[in-house]
């Protein structure tokens, strides 16, 4: 099968026009919950999450270690079935997508960020960057050169040649990042995307997702530890032990990147 850009930017589905004709949002979790394991080695991991996250900005969730972010962001994207509870994104609701459906959806829908990097060593820069692309059928030299675009979006279109262990960590990182919004997803979830990197590293990297991915339209999820990056969200999400806690919104403009000297 040969797919073209266009193809791979539109999503499968239509969310139906909700009674307000309020744009849906890019995520809405109802009860959801996890366990791992049976019997004795039973762990309850998420016990009823409910979160809505608003397309357009940037949603930080932080929380303890072991609270449950990862098993959280990891259900939203469709990598793990939650036990119980429903996930919709743009309003399309995932649990009611066949296997192959939530594979597709998942492809063109959504760019995942992975706390280490995930890049595969045998191909360059561009060659990885353009994954997302090849894997849904865009002829390689066409995905290439789109990679490459993307890329040079990131700061990085002068290595797009080199291999990942040429890079540093925040270098590969960028290639990431480049990789997970090849595709345009409309939802970009990056879990500790600043987790190995220095403080000067992990700022670009949080001004580039400002930049790149908040649009209007498209929701930004991101995992953190890092106080430092705190001030560029445009809402805090704070998890623990398998709940939310609470869920803190900024006023427009205050936030790091606005206020800041870039
Ligand atoms: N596949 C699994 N099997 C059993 N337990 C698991 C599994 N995956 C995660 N857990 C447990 O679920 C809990 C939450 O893990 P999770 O990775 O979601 O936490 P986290 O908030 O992302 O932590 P960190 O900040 O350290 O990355 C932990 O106690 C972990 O041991
Ligand atoms: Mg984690």
């Amino acid at each position: 099968m040969t797919a073209t850009l266009d193809d791979v930017s539109r999503p499968i589905t239509q969310p139906a026009a909700t009674a307000s004709d309020a744009p849906p949002l890019a995520v809405v979790c109802r009860g959801v919950t996890k366990e791992f394991g049976s019997g004795d080695a039973k762990v309850q991991v998420l016990l009823g999450v409910d979160v809505d996250i608003p397309a357009g900005e940037m949603a930080l969730l932080v929380g303890p270690s072991g609270c449950g972010k990862t098993t959280l962001i990891s259900i939203i994207c469709g990598l793990l079935t939650p036990t119980a509870g429903t996930v919709a994104l743009f309003g399309v609701e995932q649990q009611k997508l066949t296997g192959r459906q939530l594979v597709d959806f998942r492809g063109k829908n959504v760019g995942f960020v992975f706390q280490q990097y995930n890049l595969l060593p045998a191909l360059t820069a561009a060659e990885n960057a353009a994954v997302p692309l090849i894997i849904q059928g865009v002829p390689r030299k066409q995905a290439v050169a789109r990679a490459t675009e993307v890329l040079d979006q990131v700061g990085m279109g002068h290595r797009a040649n080199s291999r990942p262990a040429q890079l540093s960590g925040g270098q590969q990182q960028r290639v990431a990042i480049a990789r997970a919004l090849v595709h345009s997803p409309r939802l970009l979830v990056c879990d500790e995307p600043t987790a190995a990197l220095d403080a000067q590293s992990g700022q670009t990297v949080m001004e580039l997702l400002r930049e790149t991915a908040v649009q209007p339209g498209r929701g930004v999820l991101i995992v953190t530890h890092d106080h430092r990056v705190f001030a560029y969200g445009d809402r805090i999400v704070r998890m623990s032990d398998g709940r939310i806690e609470s869920v803190e919104t900024k006023a427009a403009g205050t936030h790091a990147a606005e206020g800041g000297a870039h």
